[in-house]
Formats: structure tokens, C-alpha cells, sequence
């Protein structure tokens, strides 16, 4: 499998950047492809008005940055994508907000790469890692519930959230609750990991785990 780690953080050797690494420790301990990428380097550009934006010629995006070889040639051949960030005002980094708003200008009728773009950014497994200076569970309400909704239009699985608590650089290391150690597992997990959603009617036995009562495989 071919994982993808997107650090938001405009600081390379940030928190976040810390849990993005050990996302990627352990993505390859399980034995998958991992590359990571910094935001800064590819978006630079808000969504404009695509009636403005679009070029009349091929129909093409103008906006003059990297995103479009984020999208294209780094997230959609990626099974499974890891978002590290750090939280901005109890929300995602603007930067990191518009990958998924320029998204929109893929997918639209009127994009040239509408099937592409579609196709490819489905049925993705999707982690988020989050540092953050408070530790009241409000403070990531937010964010979370957005990355569940939009896993959840974009039909991809969200498998996992990770918030750990830091502000100077690095610090995040001394977060007693172990966010380094969840990140690695996130990320050796990824496709592994159980995600359900059950309905009334989703046929299902009355136990979670297949296994007997002296072990349980791990899964
Ligand atoms: C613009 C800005 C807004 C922030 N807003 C919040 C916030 O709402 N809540 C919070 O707990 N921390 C907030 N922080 C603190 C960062 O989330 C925290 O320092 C984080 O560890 C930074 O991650 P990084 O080192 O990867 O950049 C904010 C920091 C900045 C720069």
C-alpha cells in the first residue's frame, strides 16, 4: 500500500511534523510505501471563481502553484492518506482547508479531470494527526467532526484520529498521554484498522471480535 503523510504545519520541524514522522515509522513497519509532503510547497493559492480561473482554452485550472500535482500525482495514486496538522483557531490551517475547497474545481462538471479526479479520490483509508495547545475535548470537536464528514461525501474511511497536546517545537514528545506512539500505530494500522457504521438493518452477529477468549488476533 502507498501511504501519504500531508503536513499543514508551515513549521517543518514542528509538533505536528512530529506525529507525521511517526506516522510514517510506522506505515513502513507494516511494510507500505510512505511519502511525506509539506502543504507549503504545493498550496499557494485559494479557490477562486472557476468562470474566472478556468482557462478558456482547455478548460484547465489557471491558479499558478503545485496543488495540481498534489491532487493528481500525489494523492490520487495514494491508498491511504495521514493529514498532520496543527489546530488554528479550533479548525484546520486555511492552507490545508484549501486542498479540499480547490478540490471542487477537479470535480466539478465542468473539469476536464471530473472522472479522473472522482475515481481516484474514493475509497481512501484516512488518519488524522492534530497537535494542539489545549486539552479540553471541545477543542477539536470541530475539526473532527468536519474530517468525519467529509471522509464520509468523499467515500473514503476515516480510521483514526490522533490529538496530541504541545506548542514550542518538538515539545509534544512530553505528552504524558503518548501521541508519538498512537501516530505510529495510526499509521501502522491504516488498512488494517476496523471501521464500522452500522445501520438498523446491517447484518451482523452479536460479537465484535472473531476470536476465542484466550487470544485475539491482532487486528
Ligand atoms: C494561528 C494559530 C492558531 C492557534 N489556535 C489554537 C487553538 O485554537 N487551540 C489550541 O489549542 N492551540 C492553538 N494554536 C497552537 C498550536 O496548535 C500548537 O502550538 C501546535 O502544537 C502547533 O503545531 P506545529 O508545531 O506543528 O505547528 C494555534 C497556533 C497558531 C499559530
Amino acid at each position: 500500500m502507498k501511504t501519504l503523510v500531508i503536513s499543514s504545519s508551515p513549521r517543518e520541524d514542528g509538533n505536528s511534523h512530529v506525529l507525521a514522522q511517526s506516522a510514517i515509522d510506522g506505515t513502513v513497519r507494516a511494510g507500505h510505501d510512505a511519502e511525506h509532503v509539506f502543504l507549503g510547497d504545493y498550496v499557494e493559492r485559494m479557490l477562486g471563481n472557476c468562470r474566472h480561473c478556468r482557462r478558456s482554452s482547455d478548460g484547465l485550472c489557471s491558479l499558478d502553484d503545485r496543488y495540481e500535482t498534489l491532487l493528481l500525482e500525489k494523492m490520487l495514486p495514494a491508498d491511504g492518506i495521514v493529514f498532520a496538522m496543527p489546530l488554528y483557531f479550533y479548525g484546520m490551517p486555511a492552507r490545508l482547508k484549501t486542498v479540499f475547497d480547490r478540490l471542487f474545481c477537479y470535480t466539478a462538471n465542468s473539469a476536464p479531470q471530473q472522472d479522473q479526479v472522482i475515481n481516484g479520490i474514493m475509497n481512501k483509508k484516512v488518519g488524522v494527526v492534530i497537535s494542539c495547545e489545549e486539552s479540553y475535548l471541545g477543542a477539536t470537536q470541530g475539526v473532527i467532526a468536519q474530517f468525519q464528514e467529509l471522509t464520509r461525501y468523499l467515500n473514503q474511511d476515516l480510521v483514526g484520529v490522533v490529538v496530541g497536546n504541545a506548542n514550542s517545537r518538538g515539545e509534544i514528545v512530553n505528552d504524558p498521554t503518548d501521541p508519538v506512539s498512537a501516530a505510529a500505530n495510526l499509521g501502522e494500522r491504516l488498512y488494517t484498522s476496523r471501521v464500522t457504521d452500522y445501520r438498523l438493518d446491517t447484518a451482523r452477529s452479536n460479537k465484535v471480535w472473531d476470536c476465542s477468549p484466550v487470544g485475539c488476533p491482532d487486528r
